[in-house]
């Protein structure tokens, strides 16, 4: 795993940018997995400023595989994941939408959805790319503490803390799903490069825990670990908890130039 503590947040999005970027010039048809929340924010930001300003690669090409998504909510509901990846990122890119992809969460087919998302990930070649950021409670997409570590796409109940994390996007968290569809660990283990990003002082304590802690679904952001190409991107806030902080901006500034991230 490569940790880069970085300045601020503002440079947290520059780089996650710059990733992702690189990942569509060097393949116009990659598969881009997407994640929701407010960390990635400021990175789609970036992103559409780029492309606004011309200088962004081209996406008409690409595929978007988002995390997660919630169950019970009504079609096209604002705090969906679909509907929020699409205002935030998909749509001002230009992505058409059938180009997006996400868990169905429609109630009829919820016991076979897991299965079709994963067959629907694999007929797409993979991810390329896959943003992550880490839940207060260690959770990765919406595997909550306990999660296998070699699960794949199925239904999960949320951890209090985490509706309680997400009230601020639906009023209050009694509003907040108690049901989702996430990846598993075992499917975003299969994404070729990881890109996890962590900014803010309520991250750090998770993030420790998922990069010097032992690997355990007790974190399941620990589940970084066992990845053979996963960076982390880390603003000082959240990078308050990691022993070896200084080592790893040391090794990052010593990076040969042509390796990137
Ligand atoms: P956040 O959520 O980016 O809104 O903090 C991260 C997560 O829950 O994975």
């Amino acid at each position: 795993m490569e940790v880069v503590p970085l300045e601020s947040d503002t440079e947290v999005a520059t780089l996650a940018a710059d990733t992702i970027e690189a990942a569509v010039r060097t393949r116009p048809d990659a598969v881009l997995g997407l994640a929701t929340g407010s960390t990635p924010l400021l990175t789609y930001r970036e992103l559409i400023r780029r492309h606004h300003a011309g200088t962004g690669p081209s996406y008409a090409r690409v595929w978007c595989f988002t995390l997660d998504e919630y169950v019970g909510l009504p079609p096209g509901h604002p705090g969906s994941y679909r509907a929020t990846i699409a205002r935030e990122l998909t749509d001002p890119l230009g992505i058409p939408a059938e180009c997006v992809r996400g868990p169905d969460p429609t109630e009829a087919h919820l016991a076979s959805a897991g299965e079709r998302y994963e067959a629907e990930l694999k007929a797409a070649g993979g991810v390329e790319v896959q943003l992550l950021g880490i839940g207060s409670d260690g959770h990765l997409a919406f595997n909550e503490p306990g999660s296998s570590l070699g699960s794949l796409t199925r239904i999960k109940t949320l951890a209090e803390q985490t509706r309680q994390d997400n009230a601020r996007f639906f009023g209050s968290s009694d509003e907040v799903p108690r049901h989702v569809l996430t990846q598993g660990l075992g499917t975003i283990l299969r994404a070729r490069h990881l890109l996890l990003l962590a900014t803010g002082p309520g991250k750090a304590h998770a993030l420790a825990a998922a990069v010097e802690g032992p690997l355990s679904a007790t974190c399941p952001a620990s589940v970084l670990q066992l990845h053979p190409h996963a960076t982390v991107l880390v603003d000082p806030a959240a990078a308050q908890g990691l022993e070896r902080r200084a080592h790893y901006r040391e090794v990052y500034d010593a990076k040969p130039a042509w390796q990137g991230l």
